[in-house]
């Protein structure tokens, strides 16, 4: 049996020009394996091309060149089962306002040609909490209904693989819990999740495999704790016995700040200077330390310094 829930070769996407806007080249060559079994994110800055990748895998957007196999069948080869075997909860609220839930996964379900016995429509609407609205209309649902009815919508068919397009962006906790919650219920059960998120604490959490794409490319591929670790960039923060009133002389290549709280803020990179030279520093300096503590770096720096943006514009 084949390890791989999705291999992606060489996969290139540029959406032709139109009057108003030139050709855009979307993705540029990206090869990925993802791991059956796994929860997987998908990061990168807005426009990177991350729902193009993903919207190719559903086979919603057309490939211009490149090679997608899902669950082992090759997109072009096979479209009926590698269709079968993936579904995707899109980042745009696409829903039918006339639809109730109940009918929209019905029609769904009809689309994937699923015999009424196959059909689990009750067993959906409980398990995204919308067995009270089934017979409503979507127009009349909230933002966070709708969205849990486009997850079900991607779960009719119980796919082998369950991609999640910015499922949480401007959602409310409660529903962004719930989600979670179902998506590592699912996972447990065997379904291998894809999961593309603007907040990286969640990614950090949630996928023990990351990968990382800016402007159509794949610039890093690894284990999330290994992604962190390579980024070696520490800081201690010291408060001494008396107020630091200047910054001390430290090793080169070190740089300190004096925080608003009285706080001496040290950024090094532990590769370089040992931590020891610079506590040696400070006492020189005669600084006597009261507390120390350190500030480790988390996926939104390795972020930054791969992409060179943050995924977020800072406020
Ligand atoms: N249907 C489309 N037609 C033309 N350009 C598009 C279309 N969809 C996306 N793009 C462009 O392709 C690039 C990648 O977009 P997208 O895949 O949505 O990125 P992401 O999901 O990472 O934010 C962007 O520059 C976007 O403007
Ligand atoms: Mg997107």
């Amino acid at each position: 049996m084949q390890e791989n829930a999705i291999e992606i070769d060489d996969l290139a996407k540029t959406y032709a020009a139109t009057r108003k806007s030139a050709a855009k080249e979307a993705l540029k060559g990206v090869s990925l394996d993802i791991p059956k079994g796994s929860i997987f994110g998908l990061l990168g800055p807005n426009g990177a091309g991350k729902s193009t990748l993903i919207n190719i895998l559903a086979g919603l957007v057309v490939k211009s060149a490149g090679q997608v196999r899902i669950w082992g069948f090759d997109q072009d080869v096979n479209p009926r089962q590698s269709r079968a075997a993936i579904g995707v909860m899109p980042q745009e609220l696409n829903l039918d306002p006339f639809f109730t839930p109940r009918g929209a996964l019905e029609v769904q379900a009809g689309l994937y040609g699923l015999p009424r016995r196959q059909r689990r429509t009750d067993e959906i609407l409980r398990m995204i909490g919308l067995e009270d609205k089934a017979e409503a209309y979507a127009r009349n649902l909230s933002g966070g209904m709708r969205r849990r009815l486009l997850l079900g919508k991607a779960l009719v068919h119980a796919p082998q693989v369950l991609v999640l397009d910015e499922p949480t962006a401007g959602v409310d906790i409660e529903l962004r819990g719930m989600l979670w919650d179902n998506v590592r219920a699912l996972n447990a059960q065997g379904m291998t999740i894809i999961l593309t998120t603007h907040y990286l604490e969640e990614a950090e959490a949630m996928c023990a495999e990351i990968a990382i794409i800016d402007e159509g490319s794949l610039i890093a591929r690894d284990r999330t704790a290994n992604l962190v670790a390579r980024m070696d960039a520490k800081t201690l923060l010291v408060r001494a016995e008396a107020p630091i009133a200047t910054v001390p002389a430290l090793p080169t290549g070190v740089e300190a700040e004096l925080r608003a709280d009285g706080r001496l803020a040290i950024g090094y990179r532990r590769g370089v200077t040992p931590t020891e030279a610079i506590l040696d520093a400070l006492r020189k300096a005669g600084i006597t330390i009261s507390d120390l503590s350190t500030e480790e770096p988390d996926l939104e720096d390795v972020f930054v310094s791969l992409t060179s943006k943050r995924t977020v514009p800072a406020a």
